[in-house]
């Protein structure tokens, strides 16, 4: 240990930081700023002895197996860092990387449907699921959350968002941080949590994924970095630069939001990575000459950990040596690298070794999924046919995800498997047994139609292929894929009461879905649990209690809609009111607003009531609502309060969301959601773009989804 001092845990972080950085030479530490993909034991080792390359994201390799097969990724990380740990001049362990969105092998909701169950216990719990699962195939490091604010529908990436607005995607970002990193990242079960893209990546021009993007820093920071604020403040340990630029500077080369905002302002001390080549997108982007350039410009702005360019790699040191880029700047890099790799007991626990547990899902962990699956149902519109009486008739059970598993785990899933789905049919078939199920693909012949008339009702499941939302999967039109239209028309046509299940990863245009149908339920992806949950809730066991976590649009030419929509000099504040609209052609009201979501049974809401109508700035008060359950059932209502600040120094949104509570209510039972209010939650920042609260009105109001509820006016004072 004399000759390695750093090795000593009894030592604080930063001190072993300083010891190790003392022994390395300039081409090691730019190694510890180099991440490489599917690391190789074979291939890398080289590498590895000669200490070039400091973190990995996924692997490959030595075992020749597909990384997919159990133990395999584990034993090629281990192959991989004994070069590194054993071979090497000092030994510093490799930082391994992964996608662990939504689950690792316990597959939940995507983040969108996460996001829709509107609880922060649930996704702390999924990701805390995940990072257990994940610690046992090696991974120490998962790329989520994504905050990413977006009111774009057709960008596919709004599958793995948490939602439109940054106070639900801001708490749920620090939720799932604390799941995935709990108390300490170091800790044997648990990973370092990334949030990403910053910045302002959800406005990508036209839903276009990697597009341009034209925002100003007030409304960049009164909306878009909210949430990565949140994530910070939660203490996440890593951050990724997002592709896109931001008003003509690409975010891999924008030092005043990397290094000003986020690591000056903010005091983020934890690692800023790149994303997949994002430093050589630079001269794509047409701002460096070459990737010499692109690695300058990148470490000047603040960029820690290169993603996969090699960038930093090929011309660090050289960049160093010419005198072209400050030293210092490697080692403000270096220093955070190692730091999270102190912190993570990678230095303790290189290996994964003969893990002393599988992570396959277990009953606990389906029954998270399971619990997390049913929340993200949105029971969007419903005239009573649900639920179903398991007791009687005969369900017809349709359309292309009848018998799917795999398809159902959502967009971004690497380790899951389709085998661990249970697929709808399987659901139904357990509930109502062969005779009382009729299961059709959708393609309807003659005879097929004749079957179908002889059922009770037909349950049609609808929607979107995962492959059609994520990364890179922008649509132009957010109308459901083709055909599947025409099938429901025709199931309307035979007559049966119909109900339309919407798996998607985004908002779809569903007006005539909601027209034909008797029932919707949009329940995005749902991962593991997707046929149970779907049974449970269509069969009444559990009532259905998601939110939108995003704007549904009357069609896809009214996109952007948000909730966040601002004053314009006409006053078109009363979405219902169309001789105001700004269409000819077309009303400007949603589809379905933010935050709506129907239940079994109904809510019927008090007046709300203010403590009083004053707040001093460093004051307090309550606002409170009484909801009752008039309905026969038990069901969650999510009692929303949103708020409007009408006079400020810069356009203020229409609605945005404040806070909300959750009431579990019996039939007949009355409680009361209560929220705390304190002046700095009105703050926001100005024409100068630093923060500030005023004295003056804030209307509050408190409802059941962003377009009702009983408005209250109250005064800050200062
Ligand atoms: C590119 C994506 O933008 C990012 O979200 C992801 O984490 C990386 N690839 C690594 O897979």
């Amino acid at each position: 240990m004399t000759d390695r001092p750093w090795l000593d845990a009894s030592l604080p972080v930063a001190q072993r930081v300083e010891l190790l950085m003392g022994a390395m030479t300039l081409d090691e530490k730019v190694g510890q700023t180099h991440q490489v993909a599917n690391i190789h034991p074979e291939a890398d080792a080289d590498a590895l002895r000669g200490a070039t390359i400091g973190s990995s994201l996924f692997a490959s390799g030595a075992t020749g197996g597909n990384e997919r097969d159990e133990g395999v990724l584990a034993f090629n990380i281990d192959a991989a860092q004994r070069h590194a740990v054993e071979g090497s001049r000092l030994g510093v362990p490799v930082l391994f990387g992964r996608d662990v969105i939504h689950g690792h092998r316990t597959v939940f909701p995507i983040p969108l449907g996460l996001a829709a169950g509107w609880d922060e216990d649930l996704a702390e719990r999924a990701a805390a699921i995940a990072a257990h699962e994940a610690v046992v195939d090696g991974v120490a490091w998962t790329f989520a959350p994504m905050v990413d604010i977006s009111e774009e529908p057709r960008w596919g990436r709004v599958a793995e968002s948490l939602g439109e607005t940054p106070v639900l995607s801001g708490r749920l970002a620090a939720a799932m941080v604390r799941g995935f990193q709990g108390s300490d990242p170091g800790h044997p079960d648990r990973v370092a949590a990334c949030a990403k893209h910053f910045a302002g990546y959800g406005l990508s021009a036209g839903g276009r994924d990697y597009d341009t993007v034209s925002v100003g820093e007030n409304t960049l920071r009164n909306l878009h970095l909210r949430p990565f604020k949140a994530a910070v403040e939660a203490g996440v340990c890593t951050v990724m630069a997002a592709f896109n630029d931001v008003d003509g500077v690409p975010m891999h080369a924008h030092r005043h939001l990397l290094r000003d905002v986020l690591k000056g302002e903010w005091g983020f001390d934890g690692v800023v990575v790149a994303d997949w080549n994002g430093i050589g997108q630079l001269v794509h982007q047409g701002v460096a000459e070459n990737l010499r350039d692109a690695a300058r410009q990148a470490i000047e702005a603040g960029v820690d950990l290169d993603m996969c360019s090699g960038s930093y790699a090929a011309h660090l040191a050289d960049l160093v040596r010419c005198g072209e880029v400050d030293e210092a700047l490697v080692d403000d890099a270096v220093r955070r690298v190692l730091t999270l790799k102190f912190r993570l007991g990678l230095f303790e626990r290189a290996y994964v070794g003969e893990p002393s547990r599988g992570n396959a899902p277990t009953p606990q962990t389906r029954a998270v999924a399971r619990a997390a699956a049913e929340a993200a149902h949105v029971l969007v519109s419903n005239d009573g046919v649900l639920p179903l009486d398991p007791a009687s008739g005969v369900v017809h059970l349709t359309g292309p995800f009848v018998e799917a598993g795999e398809e159902l785990l959502g967009t971004w899933t690497l380790d899951g498997r389709g085998e661990d789905v249970v697929p709808p049919a399987a659901a139904f078939r357990e509930r109502l047994g062969e005779d009382r199920l009729l299961l059709t693909d959708g393609r309807f012949s003659d005879r097929a139609v004749q079957q179908v008339r002889g059922a009770d009702v037909t349950v049609a499941l609808l929607g979107e292929h995962p492959w059609r939302s994520g990364e890179a999967n922008s649509v132009s039109d957010i109308g459901l894929p083709a055909g599947q239209l025409d099938v429901l028309r025709q199931l309307a046509r035979i007559g049966k009461p119909l109900v339309a299940v919407v798996y998607t990863g985004r908002p779809l245009e569903l007006g005539e879905v909601m027209g034909l149908a008797d029932a919707v339920l949009v329940v995005w992806h749902p991962g593991v649990e997707a046929g149970s949950a779907l049974a449970s809730v269509v069969f009444g066991d559990a009532s259905p209690h998601g939110r939108l976590p995003m704007t549904f649009p009357l069609t896809t030419g009214h996109i952007p809609t948000s909730t966040h929509q601002r004053p314009t000099g006409r006053l078109i504040e009363r979405h219902e009111d169309d001789r105001l609209g700004r269409y000819l052609d077309d009303l400007v009201f949603p589809r379905l607003p933010f935050g709506h979501g129907l239940t079994y049974t109904t809510f019927e809401y008090g007046r709300p009531r203010l403590s009083s109508g004053e707040l001093p700035l460093a004051g307090e008060v309550e606002v409170e609502v009484d909801v009752t359950n008039t309905g026969d059932r038990a069901a969650r209502e999510v009692v929303q309060l949103y708020f409007r600040d009408p006079l400020a120094e810069v356009t203020r949104p229409l609605t945005e969301l404040l806070d909300w509570q959750a009431l579990v209510l019996a039939p007949g039972e009355k409680a009361t959601a209560r929220f705390r209010l304190t002046a700095t939650q009105f703050a926001y920042y100005g024409r100068d773009n630093t923060s500030r609260t005023d004295s003056g009105e804030i209307l509050l109001r408190v409802g059941p989804d962003a377009l009702r509820g009983e408005s209250l006016s109250l005064r800050v004072t200062t």
